[in-house]
C-alpha cells in the first residue's frame, strides 16, 4: 500500500507538473476557436487534395471526396443523430434495419487469449486496488444494477459499470457490429482488441519494466508478423484503451509512476489510439473516447424514454458538485473552493466524498443528484478528465469545466464543436471560478433551456449501448459507431496524404 501511495501521488504531482508547465508554456496558446486551425488546415489539404485528383488522377473514382469534416459538422452530425432517432421511433417495426452504411468495415483481430480473455481468468489481481471480477462480467459491463428507472423493460439497461473498463465494452460490441467483416482484404479499420488498461493497472507495482512492458512488446511483434500489418505498416490499425494515455508513456529516465511504455512503441505511434484521455499536447494519434456510465440500452425506445424523463426531470438546485477533497496543494486549491462555494449556497446540492461515503459510489445516488441539478461542476481529479462528465450529460444536467482538458481538447469527435452550447468554461486560476453562482444565475432560463436540450440530445453518441443490442432495434449511433465512422474517415485522409506525399516524392 505505501508503494502504491508513494507511485499513485508521483503520478498526480508529475501530471500536475506536466499541467501547469504546459499552461504556463510558451508552445501551448489557444487560439479564439480552437478547431480554427484545423479546419483551416483541412479546408487547404482538402483543396489541394481535390486539384490533385483532378489535374493527376482525372479518372479515379475509388475515394469519394469526404463530404464533412470534423469538428466542424458535429453539431449538425448530432442533430441529424437524434432525427433518425425520431424518425425510428414512429416507425420502430417497420423501419429497415440501420445496416452498416459501408464507410466503415473493420476486421477484429483474432488475437492469442493472452492479449484480452485470458487476462479476465486472474481477473481477482487485474488492478492493486480493487478486485475486478465483479466488474469484468458481462463483457464489461459489471453487475446489472435494480431498482433503476426503465429497469422493469424487457431488457434491463442499468450497469454498476467501472469507470476504466472501456476496452471490454468496445470489444464486445465490435464483436456484434453490423460493419464487422471476417475478410481482410474489404476491411478499411483493423481492430486490435488488446485489454492493454486491464493489463498495466495489474502491473503498477512491477519494478522491473521489462517485466512490466513485455506483454506490450509481444503484442507489437505479434503484429509486425501479420501480412494485414505489412500492407500499411498499421496506418490503418487501432486499439481501444479503457484507462488515460498517462498510463502507457513511461520514458527512459522519466518519472515511474507505474506506466508501460504501450504507446511510445514506434508500431503503436503508426497506429491510432482510442483512449479514455488523450495526451493534449503530444497526441496526435490518440482520439478520446466517453468514458463509460451506466446506461446501457439495447433498443431505441429505452433511449428515448430516459431522455424524455430527462427533459421532464423537476431540477430544484441550480448546481451540484460530487467529489472529494484532494491531498495536494494543486487540486486542494479548486476542489476545496468548490466545496465551499457550494456549502455556501443554498441553491448548491453537495455530495462529499470524503471517508469512502457510500453514495459516492452507489450510481443511482449519484444521478440522483445530478438530475435533480441544471449544472453539475467538474473539477479535474487526479487527470484532467472524469468519467462523472459523462454522468452528468446523462442526467441532463450541463456540464461546468475548470480545464480546457476536461472535454474540449479531449473528445472531438462526439462533442458539438461549439462549447457553449452545451457547457460552461470558468477558467480554474481566473476570477469566475471564485463566483460558480453568480456567473451560472448570469445565463438566462430560455439559454440554460436551450443548452439542456443540446445536452439531452448528446445522449446517444456518448453512450455505450448493450453489447447484444441487435442493430434493429438500437436505431441510434452510440459511442462505438461514432468512433468507427470517425476514425474510418480519420484513416481515409491519413492514407490519402501518405500516398500524396509519395507521389510528390515520385515527381
Ligand atoms: C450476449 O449474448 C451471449 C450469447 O447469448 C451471452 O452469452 C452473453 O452473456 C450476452 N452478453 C451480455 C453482456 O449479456
Ligand atoms: C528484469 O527481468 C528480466 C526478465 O525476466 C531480467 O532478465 C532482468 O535481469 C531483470 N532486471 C532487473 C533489474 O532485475
Ligand atoms: C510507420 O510508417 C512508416 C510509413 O509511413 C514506415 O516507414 C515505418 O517503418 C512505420 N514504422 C513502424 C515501426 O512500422
Amino acid at each position: 500500500m505505501l508503494l502504491s501511495k508513494t507511485q499513485t501521488s508521483t503520478a498526480t504531482s508529475w501530471i500536475e507538473k506536466v499541467r501547469y508547465h504546459k499552461n504556463k508554456g510558451t508552445h501551448f496558446k489557444f487560439p479564439v476557436n480552437p478547431h480554427f486551425r484545423y479546419t483551416a488546415f483541412l479546408f487547404v489539404f482538402l483543396s489541394l487534395w481535390f486539384l490533385l485528383q483532378v489535374f493527376w488522377f482525372p479518372s479515379t473514382k475509388t475515394h469519394p471526396l469526404p463530404k464533412t469534416q470534423y469538428p466542424t459538422t458535429t453539431v449538425s452530425a448530432i442533430s441529424t443523430a437524434s432525427y433518425e432517432v425520431h424518425i425510428n421511433h414512429k416507425t420502430t417495426k417497420k423501419s429497415s434495419s440501420p445496416k452498416c452504411n459501408g464507410r466503415v468495415s473493420v476486421y477484429v483481430y483474432n488475437l492469442p487469449a493472452e492479449f484480452n480473455l485470458d487476462l479476465l481468468d486472474g481477473c481477482s489481481h487485474l488492478n492493486v486496488y480493487t478486485n475486478m471480477c465483479p466488474h469484468v462480467a458481462n463483457s464489461g459491463l459489471g453487475q446489472p444494477l435494480d431498482n433503476m428507472d426503465l429497469s422493469s423493460s424487457d431488457s434491463n439497461p442499468w450497469f454498476a459499470t467501472h469507470q476504466f473498463i472501456a476496452e471490454m465494452i468496445f470489444h464486445a460490441r465490435v464483436e456484434n457490429h453490423p460493419c464487422r467483416t471476417w475478410d481482410p482484404a474489404k476491411a478499411n479499420l483493423f481492430y486490435v482488441p488488446f485489454y492493454g488498461g486491464l493489463h498495466v493497472s495489474s502491473k503498477f507495482r512491477e519494478q522491473n519494466h521489462t517485466i512490466r512492458d513485455a506483454l506490450a512488446v509481444r503484442l507489437i511483434n505479434y503484429l509486425h508478423d501479420q501480412p494485414t500489418w505489412r500492407k500499411r505498416y498499421g496506418k490503418d490499425h487501432f486499439i481501444a484503451l479503457g484507462r488515460t494515455s498517462w498510463d502507457f508513456i513511461r520514458t527512459d529516465g522519466g518519472p515511474d509512476f507505474g506506466a508501460n511504455c504501450l504507446l511510445n512503441l514506434p508500431s503503436v505511434k503508426n497506429m491510432s489510439v482510442l483512449t479514455v484521455e488523450r495526451n493534449p499536447w503530444h497526441g496526435s494519434n490518440q482520439h478520446g473516447i466517453p468514458y463509460p456510465s451506466y446506461f446501457h440500452p439495447s433498443t431505441s425506445d429505452q433511449m428515448l424514454t430516459w431522455q424524455r424523463m430527462m427533459r421532464q426531470s423537476n431540477r430544484p438546485y441550480l448546481f451540484s458538485f460530487i467529489g472529494a477533497p484532494r491531498k495536494g496543494v494543486d487540486k486542494a486549491a479548486i476542489r476545496d473552493e468548490m466545496i465551499k462555494q457550494c456549502m455556501e449556497s443554498t441553491r448548491c446540492q453537495l455530495l462529499k466524498c470524503n471517508g469512502g461515503n457510500p453514495k459516492c459510489y452507489n450510481p443511482s445516488d449519484i444521478l440522483t443528484v445530478m438530475r435533480e441539478s441544471q449544472f453539475c461542476l467538474q473539477a479535474p481529479g487526479d487527470s484532467f478528465t472524469r468519467r462523472s462528465t459523462f454522468d452528468s450529460i446523462l442526467s441532463g444536467c450541463i456540464p461546468v469545466f475548470f480545464s480546457r482538458h476536461t472535454a474540449y481538447t479531449q473528445y472531438a469527435w462526439f462533442l458539438p464543436g461549439e462549447a457553449s452550447k452545451y457547457s460552461v468554461y470558468m477558467d480554474e486560476q481566473g476570477d469566475e471560478s471564485k463566483r460558480i453562482e453568480e456567473k451560472l444565475l448570469k445565463i438566462s432560463k430560455e439559454e440554460v433551456e436551450k443548452m439542456r436540450t443540446t445536452v439531452i440530445d448528446m445522449i446517444p453518441r456518448l453512450t455505450y449501448a448493450h453489447p447484444n443490442a441487435s442493430s434493429s432495434d438500437l436505431g441510434f449511433k452510440d459511442v462505438v459507431d461514432v468512433a468507427l465512422e470517425a476514425l474510418a474517415q480519420h484513416v481515409r485522409n491519413k492514407i490519402q496524404q501518405d500516398d500524396l506525399e509519395i507521389a510528390e516524392s515520385r515527381y
